[in-house]
């Protein structure tokens, strides 16, 4: 580690160091303002399940990458996270946030303009592009070639999006969440489907009968949403996350869950 990354290191431990003992909602961030939590003593985070590797069940635990990531936010804060399963199209449209049922949203959520006008996002933290879901033997590799075809889409999320703009002529089926769409397309009521790649090649690794066939380079970067102006506490995710990845514990966490070392620019 060089001189230069120690030193975030450093400050986040005294900032810890402080926040021990401190059991009233509000805690003293490392961005100057006072940091308050919808439920005291918690840092409650809004996701949407099953999207893993980034927030799934095991038995009746949440785990996954994003998981780990906020982890790191509340134990910076001296709070324990508590996970809230709700629909994304309350989390991407900022609702949830405005309407105070959650400090953070972490949903391997897409950084973009128009959420930017309802929610504020942290940096970036993990990258990501659409990719194409098909059962083996399909011919799908474009979106062209779904002509006519029926492509699977999660409602809400930017792959709809895409779909939307690009896949002309297709018969776009909504669904509700990942699980509803990877099942329609590995028992063929539809023809493909449409999602991160992460989530995509998570998925195929345990469903040989299911490849990825393409990638559309959509260059996008997932962020941690906190509701519109609340800058105390996206200034201090912003700060864990930087120290994270100057402290090996990101590196560490991307492995866990994607059984490699990141690529530098995946991050
Ligand atoms: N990255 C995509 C988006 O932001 C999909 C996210 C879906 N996440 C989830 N937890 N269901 O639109």
């Amino acid at each position: 580690m060089s001189a230069r990354s120690a030193l975030p290191v450093i400050a986040v431990a005294a900032v810890s160091a402080l926040l021990a003992g401190c059991t009233s909602t509000k805690s003293s961030g490392s961005g100057g303002g006072d940091i308050s939590l919808v439920n005291s003593g918690k840092l409650t985070t809004c996701t949407h399940l099953p999207y893993p590797p980034f927030q799934s069940k095991q038995g009746k635990k949440i785990v996954g990458f994003d998981v780990d990531m906020v982890d790191l936010v509340a134990s910076a804060l001296d709070v324990k996270q508590e996970i809230v399963d709700t629909p994304f199209e309350g989390i991407q449209s900022g609702e949830d946030l405005n309407t105070n049922q959650c400090d953070v949203a972490a949903a391997g959520m897409t950084i973009t303009d128009v959420r930017e006008k309802n929610l504020d996002f942290s940096a970036p933290y993990f990258e990501a592009t659409q990719a194409l879901l098909t059962t083996k033997g399909k011919p799908y590799k474009t979106l062209a070639g779904l002509k006519g075809k029926k492509l699977a889409v999660q409602q809400g999320t930017t792959g709809e999006s895409y779909a939307q703009k690009h896949a002309k002529g297709v018969k776009l089926v909504q669904f509700e969440d990942l699980a509803l769409l990877l099942t329609a397309v590995k028992t063929g009521q539809t023809d493909a489907g449409i999602n991160d790649n992460g989530v995509l090649y998570d998925y195929v690794k345990d469903n040989a009968d299911t490849t990825v066939t393409a990638e559309f380079d959509t260059g996008e970067q997932y962020g941690i949403a906190v509701r519109t102006g609340n800058d105390a506490l996206r200034k201090k995710i912003d700060a864990v996350l930087k120290d994270a990845r100057a402290d090996g514990s990101y590196d560490r966490i991307y492995k866990k869950w994607f059984g490699t070392a990141p690529k530098t620019d995946a991050r």
